[in-house]
């Protein structure tokens, strides 16, 4: 099955299973935009449960593969300069440098190649842009055996469980950490800002 036919399914009960459970993290991360209008993509942007949480000053692209997630999406945008795109995040349909800011929420451990993902991010920010990233990652070197014996079923359906943070920025040197914190999961969920360089 591929992930676009799993999230087809997900979607009807997405937002039951995620919209108070992570929330206040969103309302962290997002409160990392900046006060003066700018272009902010994001990225696989799902049924939108970030929108209601974004200020109102700045212009937005959603992309995300998945049709029946982009339809949930739409109408939470009511009230912002928003436009959605049916797409692959690791082959953005963007020209370089098109965005000032983007956000990776719940998307860089849910694809096959998340690497291709944080190399297309930093292609299409300008230089000084941010990226806003809430995920849950694996530390380097953690064992974790539970989610590395289920990771190869669920990451066909929905996420990886075995994605290190640290081994995608060092294959992308354009991008450099600014900070990263604690979200869920006694640490398992981050919240991990970059400055594109
Ligand atoms: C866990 S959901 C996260 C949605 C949203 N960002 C959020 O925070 O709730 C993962 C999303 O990634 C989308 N997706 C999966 N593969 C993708 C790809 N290659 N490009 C863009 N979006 C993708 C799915 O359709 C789904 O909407």
């Amino acid at each position: 099955m591929s992930l676009k036919h799993s999230y087809t399914l997900i979607s009807p009960f997405y937002d039951a299973a995620l919209t108070a459970a992570t929330r206040a993290q969103r309302a962290r991360s997002l409160a990392g935009l900046p006060s003066t209008p700018a272009r902010v993509l994001l990225s696989g942007v799902g049924t939108g449960l970030d929108l209601p949480l974004l200020p109102q000053q700045h212009s937005y692209t959603g992309i995300d593969l998945t049709h029946a997630m982009l339809r949930r999406a739409m109408p939470r945008a009511a009230q912002l300069d928003f436009c959605c795109v049916q797409g692959d995040a690791q082959r953005l349909p963007f020209a370089d440098r098109s965005f000032d800011h983007v956000i990776l929420h719940l998307i860089l451990a849910v694809l096959p190649n998340p690497f291709a993902c944080l190399e297309e991010t930093a292609r299409v920010l300008v230089p000084g842009g941010s990226v806003l990233i809430f995920d849950k990652f694996l530390q380097t070197g953690q064992w974790a055996p539970l989610r590395r014996l289920v990771n190869p079923m669920v990451r066909r359906v929905a996420t990886r469980l075995d994605v290190v943070f640290e081994e995608l920025l060092d294959k992308t040197p354009q991008l450099v950490m600014e900070s990263d914190q604690p979200a869920l999961a006694a640490g398992w969920f981050r919240l991990i800002r970059l400055k594109r360089v």
